[in-house]
């Protein structure tokens, strides 16, 4: 689903429709009646000459991720597991809607061996380089067509390198317990083929297959399992728009915790049965906190939420798959609480509202640590909180990176766009005062809701709703590079 992709004309959307429109100049062959300012036209729409969808959306780091001329709506990943080598066997299924005539389109999809490609049932001609895999149909698509996509594809799956993550591989991990995915950001495409950009969210199902005694646990609710013998199928459904990142398997011997949170909100925990209470126990603190950040947020996204805990000692971090966190046993051993209201809030900041550039990352992690403050705030009061900031003022002081709101690839998931991008928040309210504040995260929150923004987008709100001119706050606090100070809190 992209449909906020229309909404208005940001830098990477010029850039989409500029190459949307290059393409279609030189490959259907049009005249240049098509360079009238009028957007409509030089969209491709009403024009149904078939051509080529675009190749990649105008990712500026991430220059092959996502693709144009379709709408992604459902994916069905229906895979076989073997879990001595991760061999797996089986595809995806997706529905889509061609947003141009399409003579051809291009999935991200890097690995593994594709056996065939069908488009509304049809054998089609495909060809891959690199992370694109291009499928040709017998028949052109036409704008607005719901069209049906089955990629077959097999092979033993393996995680892949990121430049943001230089210390590790990101995807399809094996880990002493099992198998867990974390993509972010680039790994979707090598586990599935997949329109791999936060812009092109989708619904999904996932058909796991493994031997017994394995367990499946993914995004959403546990639909069925189907017991094949020696087998078991399990398929879960993700019914809200996902971003490609977020999308996750992970297979362990687990025991399944439920619990009913606020508002019936179905809490499922899958824990590795070799894990005890050291780990459980911290997630004890689940419906309380989903019943805080909903008051501070506005209402939870989602229509389930729980962890995934995986047992692997080469994995210490987490990462906010929709509906159900992964977390490294060890991180939650270590970090307990504040690890749990981090990827829980990022299902209000990341996740429900999704970013529409990896630049932007500033509007997941800097609000997930701001989170982190608060639940701090919400369990030991406003002095608790405020020491917490003080610290991390004196430490980014100290550190001095570089300002959080444009970083450098390899800084994705640095201090500054995590600690600095918090301080930012502190520094909002500071300037706003907590009703104002909280009116502009709950506002944000409702209008973006299942959708993507923009650092752009949050300004516009944070100045509609305190009725105050932040050009310069923002300016200072995400682009200078001298840390501004905290009048209220007497940190400069
Ligand atoms: N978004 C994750 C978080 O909650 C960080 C993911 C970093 N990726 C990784 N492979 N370590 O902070
Ligand atoms: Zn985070």
């Amino acid at each position: 689903m992209s449909h906020q992709l229309q909404k208005s004309l940001t830098p990477v959307r010029i850039l989409s429709l500029l190459m949307l429109l290059l393409s279609g100049l030189f490959l259907s062959g049009c005249t240049f009646g098509i360079l009238t300012p009028d957007r409509s036209v030089s969209s491709g729409a009403g024009d149904s000459t078939p051509s080529p969808g675009a190749p990649d959306l105008g990712e500026p780091f991430y220059s092959w991720m996502g693709n144009g001329g379709y709408d992604a709506l459902h994916y069905t990943i229906d895979l076989t597991v073997e879990m001595e080598t991760s061999f797996v066997a089986g595809g995806v299924a997706i529905d889509a809607e061609a947003t141009q005539a399409l003579s051809r389109f291009n999935l991200d999809f890097l690995g593994l061996e594709v056996n065939e490609v069908t488009v509304n049932g049809e054998d089609a001609t495909f060809w891959r380089e690199g992370r694109e895999l291009t499928i040709e149909p017998v028949e052109p698509l036409q704008q607005g067509e719901i069209f049906h996509v089955i990629v077959s594809y097999s092979g033993v799956v393996e995680a892949v390198p990121d430049p943001a993550i230089p210390f590790e591989v990101i995807g399809w991990l094996h880990g002493d317990s099992g198998v867990y995915v974390l993509s972010e950001p680039s790994g979707a495409s090598s586990w599935y083929p997949v329109n791999d950009s936060p812009l092109d969210k989708a619904s999904y199902t996932f058909r796991i297959t493994v031997d017994k005694p394995y367990v499946v646990a993914a995004n959403g609710l546990l639909q069925e399992t189907v017991d094949n013998g020696d087998s078991t199928t399990y398929q879960w459904e993700a019914v809200d728009p996902m971003a490609s990142y977020l999308a996750t398997i992970n297979i362990a011997e687990f025991d399944v915790e439920s619990e009913v949170g606020p508002n019936e909100l179905p809490i499922v925990n899958y824990f590795p049965t070799t894990s005890g209470p050291e780990v459980r126990k911290h997630f004890a603190v689940t419906a309380e906190q989903i019943a805080y950040f909903s008051e501070v947020f506005g209402p939870y996204p989602f229509e389930t939420f729980g962890a995934i805990v995986m047992d692997d000692n080469a994995f210490s971090a987490a990462l906010e798959t929709q509906t159900r966190p992964v977390y490294g046993a060890r991180i939650v051993i270590n970090v307990g609480e504040a690890v749990i209201a981090h990827e829980m809030a990022h299902q209000w900041f990341g996740d429900s509202i999704s970013l529409e550039k990896w630049s932007d990352i500033w509007l997941n992690e800097g609000f997930a640590t701001y989170a982190e403050w608060l639940w701090i705030e919400h369990e030991r009061g406003k002095g608790a909180m405020e020491g917490e900031v003080r610290n991390w003022y004196t430490i980014v002081k100290r550190v001095d990176p570089p300002p959080p709101g444009k970083p450098e690839m390899e800084d994705l998931f640095g201090m500054s766009v995590y600690k600095r991008g918090g301080l930012t928040l502190a520094a909002l309210r500071s300037q706003v005062g907590d009703e104002t504040f909280f009116d502009i995260l709950r506002t944000y929150n409702e209008r973006f809701r299942h959708g993507n923004a923009s650092t752009e987008d949050f300004i516009a709100v944070a100045e509609e709703v305190s009725g105050q001119d932040l050009d310069k706050f923002f300016e200072g606090w995400l682009f200078a590079a001298k840390l501004p100070p905290i009048p209220a809190l007497e940190l400069e």
